[in-house]
């Protein structure tokens, strides 16, 4: 089951996230001594992870390994569409010390960067994942119609049309041709094995794949619905978002 967290506005929503994050990510370092996040990108969390990294949060980033959730196959930072540049950008540029940043490379051989993330992420316990939802419902670049089944910690997937209308129109590429064709993500199995997710979304525009997200039996057809099988998500709207709710 979804646990819905609404708030009145984007602002407050945020706060309540950051709340939530921050809080889980001390627990976890006084219980294990570490904390281990995945991170997502999308203009859902530009802001989320900014307020963050503030230091008033009194994280010690010593302690945190980061993973990343997505990225494009075949572009690097120096690419305005980049995630790993935005991750640097909006959060790893602003905490210090951060332990470690598993960041996907988008110039690797996409099939050994699947490997050595794999590799990586294997037996670590994950703490928290963010997550967003894309306009077509994908959770990370798992795309419609999603494979729920692949043990794989991560895969290359072929990015969905919707998705990259989405990215064009957000301004993150100059045409619908210079959005790369592939990406990689961190799978649903492996998304499902996080202790706690966190999924946001807000604005009116969302307000329809959210009603789905919550209210259509989990379908590989719409991938975040997946999240209702998870028994610790919790998806953080504005009121615009949960409109159709
Ligand atoms: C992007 C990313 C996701 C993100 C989602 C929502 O394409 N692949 O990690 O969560 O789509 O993006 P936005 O917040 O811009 O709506």
């Amino acid at each position: 089951m979804i646990k819905l967290n609404i708030s009145k506005t984007k602002e407050q929503s945020m706060d309540s996230i950051v709340n939530k994050a921050t809080q889980t990510i001390k627990h976890a370092i006084k219980q294990r001594g570490e904390a281990t996040v995945v991170l997502a990108t999308g203009m859902t969390y530009i802001d989320i992870l900014d307020k963050l990294a503030q230091p008033q949060n009194n994280i010690q980033w010593d302690k945190v390994t980061c993973f990343h959730l997505d990225e494009y196959v075949g572009i690097d930072e120096s690419n305005k569409g980049s995630f790993k540049r935005y991750l640097k950008e909006y959060f790893a540029n602003k905490v210090t010390n951060l332990k470690a940043f598993h960041y996907v490379e988008g110039l690797n051989n996409p099939e050994d960067e699947v490997e050595r993330l794999g590799k990586l992420i294997q037996n670590k316990t994950i703490d928290l994942t963010f997550a967003g939802i894309g306009n077509n419902g994908h959770l990370g670049f798992n795309e419609p119609p999603a494979d729920f089944n692949t043990t794989e910690a991560y895969m290359v997937v072929e990015l969905d049309n919707v998705t990259k209308e989405q990215q064009f129109s957000q301004g993150w590429y100059k045409s619908m041709e210079d959005v790369p064709a592939k990406a990689i993500t961190m799978t649903i199995q492996q998304i499902l094995k996080s202790k706690l997710i966190i999924c946001a979304a807000f604005g009116s525009g969302k307000a329809d794949i959210v009603a789905h997200v919550v209210n259509t039996k989990p379908t590989n057809t719409i991938p975040a619905t997946v999240l209702q099988k998870h028994d610790n998500c919790e998806l953080f709207l504005d009121q615009e978002a949960n409109a159709k709710l």
